[in-house]
C-alpha cells in the first residue's frame, strides 16, 4: 500500500514485502530515501548525506554554505534527476526551451494516490494496482512532470513511469525523456544484463560497477536480440538464491537506453527509458507526453528471487488475462517440416498424423501467401497463394478442424518484399531516407508504421483473413530492423520523433488486430527472440524464443531468458535431428525434456512419423501435460548454470509446494566424470515428498541440502528427471 506521512512529507510505498521511500525535502525537490526489504514507516532522515561537499553548486537562488547537507540538487539522492541546475549525474529528463536553453527545475507541486493505475494512452503497460501520482512543476518555464509509481499486494515490482507536460503556450522539445531515476545508496554492485543475437539469445553478462556509466541500448527501432531492455544489479556476492539484487526490466519494443551510474559520492544513479541518442519530441501548449512504463524490483534472494518476482508480476498484471494461467496450445509448426515447399496434400499430411497424439494446434508457417515461394517475394500480400494451396486456406483449415484440431497461421505484417504487389502499388510505404538505396535483409523492408494509411492497410488484410477463416492461433513474425530511420510524412522537425512513433504505431496495430480477436492466441517471433520484450508479451502469451532448437543451445537460450520471462512465455518445440540449426545429433528423451521447459510443441515434418514417433510423441504430450501446471503457474529456483558449467538444472515448485520436478542436464558425457548432485530447490524443507524415480521418499530438508546423484547414460546430452509428491 501507499502511505504518506503528512508531517515528514515522506512517501512509504509497500509491496509484498519491501518499501521504497522519499521524501519531499526542504527545497520542493524529490529525494530518495530507502528502497529494500520492508522497514517500519520511520523517519529516514539521518541517512542523508551531510558536509564535504566543497565546490557543489547550491540549489538555485539558496545562497547555502556548499557544506550544509544536502544543499545540492547533484547529492540529493534523485527520484527525477534533470539538467542545468548543478546536478551533474545523468538526468531523467532535458528539455528544450522557446528561449533554447535546456534548463528545468522540476519541485513538488501536488500529488495524489489513486486505488487503480489509470490505464497508459497507446502504450502497453501493467494492470491496475495502488499508484502514486506525483506532480512536479517548473513554475519559470510551465513544464510538469508526473511521476506514477504503482505497488501490488502480491509482488515486488513496482511499475513507474513518467509523463511530461507543457503546461505553457509555448513549443518545447523533449531531447531526452527517460521513465524513471532510481537512486541506491552504495556502488557495491554487479550489472547484469542479457546480450545475444540470432540463434544464441540472452546470454548473461556481469560487470563491476564503477564512476562513471555503463549503459546498455538498442538503436534498431525494435528492442533486438543484441542487449535486452533489462538490467540488474546484484550486490557483490549475491548468488542465485542470495544477496540483494534489483531488477529495471523496460515495458517497451524500440529503441531504449538502461544506464547505471556510479557517482563521485559513492551512490549510483539508474536511469533509462527511450533511446534519447536519435530522438526529439516537440511538444506543443498545453501537450503531454507519455513514457514508457519501467517495471522495477528489489530482492533480498538474490538473481532467482528477483526472476521469480518477474515470473509472478507479469503472470498477473502483463500478460493478456484471457491466456496469461490457461494450458496452451500444443502446436505442430510447418516451419522446419516443410519450409515454404509444401501443397495442401503435405500439410494436410502432416496434421493427420498427429492425429491422438495430444497435439492440438495446426499452425502454417511462412509461404502461403502472395507469391512467396523463397524469402525474395510476397511479404505484404496477404492473400492466399491458390497456386501452392489450391482451393485456398480452408481446405486445410477444414481438413485440420475435422481431426479436431485448431488451425494457426503466421503473418509478418510490419513487412514487404520489393517483389510483392503492395511494394508495386505503394513503393512510398516502405521507410525510406529522401535519395539513399534501402539496405536489404532478408530481401525485405520494414512498412512506415508512423502512417495511418500503412496501419490501416495491415489491419484491415490481417483482420480480413482472420474473419474469412477459422483461425485460432497467430504466429506473428518480424524478421529485421530497422534502416534509413525517416517518414514521408513528418516534418523536418519531427523526424527525430520516428522510432518512438513506429512503437507506438506497432502498439496501436497490436490493439486494432490482437485485442479485436480476444480468442485468438498471438505467438510473438522476431526471427527467434529478437523482440522478447516485456511490451510484447503485453500482447503476445508466448514469443518463440529462438529460431535455434538444438537442445544443447536451448538450454543456454532458455536459462538467460528465465532471468526475466516466466517459462509459459517462452514457446519450446520438440524438432529433428541433425537439428537444423547446429547439426547436433541429441536423443529424444532430451529433445523433449528440454522442450518441455517452457509452452511446449513440435516442429518437424510429422507426415513421415511411424506408428512407433507417433507413440512416444503421445506419452510425451502425456508427460508435458501432467507437468504443464509448474509452467503456468509455479515458481522457477534455477539449480544449475549452463553458461558456467557442464550442467544445467531447474527446478519447477508448485505454490503451494506440494509437488516439483527437476530437471538434470549433462553437456559432455565423460569417462570417470565427476560425481555431480543436483540440489532442487523452492522444496518445503518440512514435507516430506515421494520421489517415484527413487522409489522413496526423502524430506524437503533431506532433498535440497543432500541433493540427488543422477546416473546419465552415457554419452553427451543427456537429461535425467526427478518428481517430488508431498506424501
Ligand atoms: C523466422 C522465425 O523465427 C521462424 O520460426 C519462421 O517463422 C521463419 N521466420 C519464417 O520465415
Amino acid at each position: 500500500m501507499i502511505f504518506f506521512d503528512k508531517e515528514t512529507k515522506t512517501f512509504y510505498l509497500e509491496g509484498k514485502s519491501t518499501t521504497y521511500a522519499f521524501f519531499i525535502n526542504k527545497f520542493g525537490y524529490a529525494e530518495h530515501l530507502y528502497y529494500g526489504s520492508r522497514i517500519g514507516r520511520d523517519p529516514l532522515f539521518y541517512t542523508r548525506g551531510k558536509g564535504g561537499r566543497t565546490c557543489a553548486a547550491t540549489v538555485p537562488g539558496e545562497k547555502i554554505d556548499g557544506f550544509d547537507e544536502g544543499s545540492s540538487y547533484h547529492y540529493f539522492p534523485s527520484e527525477l534527476a534533470f539538467y542545468g541546475n548543478g546536478d551533474y549525474r545523468e538526468p531523467c529528463v532535458q528539455v528544450e526551451n522557446e528561449a533554447g536553453d535546456r534548463i528545468c527545475d522540476l519541485l513538488y507541486d501536488s500529488h495524489e494516490i489513486l486505488p487503480e493505475k489509470p490505464a497508459m494512452k497507446g502504450m502497453p503497460s501493467m494492470r491496475g494496482g495502488e499508484t502514486l501520482v506525483l506532480h512536479l512543476y517548473d513554475s519559470v518555464t510551465g513544464f510538469g512532470a508526473d511521476l506514477y509509481y504503482t505497488v501490488y499486494p502480491d509482488t515486488n515490482v513496482i511499475a513507474r513511469r513518467v509523463v511530461y507536460k507543457n503546461c505553457s503556450d509555448r513549443v518545447v522539445k523533449l531531447r531526452r525523456a527517460y521513465s524513471f531515476t532510481m537512486s541506491l545508496p552504495t556502488q557495491d554492485y554487479d550489472f547484469l544484463s542479457l546480450h545475444g543475437a540470432w540463434g544464441m539469445e540472452h546470454r548473461i553478462q556481469k560487470t563491476a560497477l564503477h564512476n562513471g556509466v555503463i549503459s546498455i541500448d538498442s538503436k534498431r527501432t525494435t528492442s533486438s536480440a543484441s542487449l535486452n531492455p533489462f538490467i540488474a544489479l546484484c550486490s557483490k556476492g549475491a548468488t542465485e538464491e542470495s544477496g540483494e539484487v534489483y531488477g529495471v526490466s523496460l515495458i517497451y519494443s524500440s529503441s531504449y537506453v538502461l544506464k547505471a551510474e556510479g557517482v563521485n559520492d559513492g551512490q549510483t544513479l539508474i536511469t533509462g527509458g527511450i533511446n534519447d541518442f536519435d530522438f526529439s519530441w516537440k511538444l506543443e501548449g498545453g501537450e503531454e507526453f507519455e513514457t514508457p512504463e519501467v517495471a522495477i524490483c528489489y530482492s533480498s534472494e538474490g538473481v532467482g528471487g528477483m526472476s521469480r518476482e518477474y515470473h509472478d508480476a507479469y503472470r498477473s498484471y502483463l500478460i493478456n488475462p484471457n491466456f496469461a494461467k490457461k494450458s496452451r496450445p500444443i502446436v505442430i509448426n510447418s516451419w522446419e517440416g516443410t519450409y515454404m515447399d509444401f501443397d495442401n496434400e503435405k500439410l494436410m499430411a502432416i496434421a493427420s498424423a498427429v492425429k491422438g497424439t495430444g497435439i492440438d494446434t495446426f499452425v502454417l508457417d511462412d509461404g502461403w501467401f502472395g507469391t512467396r515461394n523463397t524469402d525474395e517475394a510476397g511479404l505484404g500480400d496477404w492473400y492466399v497463394n491458390e497456386d501452392k494451396l489450391v482451393g485456398g486456406l480452408n481446405t486445410v483449415i477444414n481438413h485440420v478442424n475435422s481431426l479436431g484440431m485448431r488451425f494457426g497461421l503466421w503473418f509478418e505484417p510490419e513487412m514487404v518484399n520489393e517483389d510483392s504487389d503492395l511494394y508495386r502499388n505503394h513503393p512510398d510505404w516502405a521507410i525510406h531516407a529522401p535519395g539513399r538505396a534501402h539496405c536489404y535483409t532478408r530481401n525485405q523492408f520494414v512498412l512506415d508504421l508512423t502512417r495511418a494509411d500503412v496501419r490501416d492497410y495491415i489491419v484491415d488484410s490481417v483482420n480480413s483473413v482472420l474473419k474469412n477463416h477459422n483461425i485460432g492461433y497467430v504466429k506473428w513474425d518480424y524478421n529485421r530492423n530497422v534502416t534509413e530511420s525517416y517518414s514521408e510524412l513528418l516534418p523536418a522537425d519531427r523526424q527525430a520523433e520516428f522510432a518512438h512513433r513506429y512503437a507506438l504505431g506497432l502498439y496501436n496495430i497490436f490493439d486494432r488486430i490482437i485485442l479485436a480477436n480476444p480468442d485468438v492466441l498471438f505467438e510473438g517471433c522476431a526471427g527467434g527472440g529478437a523482440r522478447f520484450d516485456p511490451a510484447q508479451l503485453y500482447y503476445f502469451p508466448q514469443i518463440w524464443t529462438s529460431d535455434d532448437s538444438d537442445a544443447e543451445e536451448r538450454t543456454l537460450i532458455q536459462y538467460g531468458t528465465s532471468i526475466v520471462y516466466p517459462l509459459s512465455s517462452m514457446t519450446c518445440h520438440f524438432s529433428v535431428v541433425p537439428n537444423h540449426q547446429t547439426s547436433r545429433i541429441i536423443d529424444t528423451k532430451t529433445r523433449a525434456d528440454i522442450a518441455h521447459l517452457g509452452t511446449t510443441g513440435y516442429e518437424l515434418d510429422t507426415s513421415v512419423f511411424t506408428d512407433e514417433d507417433r507413440e512416444l510423441t503421445k506419452q510425451q504430450i502425456a508427460e508435458y501435460k501432467g507437468m504443464e501446471p509448474l509452467i503456468i503457474e509455479g515458481d522457477l529456483y534455477r539449480t544449475d548454470n549452463p553458461m558456467e558449467s557442464n550442467f544445467f538444472g531447474f527446478t519447477l515448485v508448485s505454490k503451494d509446494k506440494s509437488r516439483a520436478e527437476l530437471t538434470c542436464y549433462q553437456r559432455m558425457g565423460r569417462p570417470n566424470a565427476q560425481l555431480k548432485r543436483f540440489i532442487p530447490k523452492g522444496l518445503a524443507p518440512e514435507k516430506n515428498y515421494y520421489v517415484p524415480e527413487l522409489d522413496i521418499i526423502l524430506s524437503g530438508s533431506t532433498l535440497m541440502n543432500v541433493g540427488l546423484l543422477p546416473v546419465f547414460e552415457r554419452g553427451d546430452f543427456k537429461t535425467v528427471k526427478y518428481h517430488f509428491e508431498e506424501k
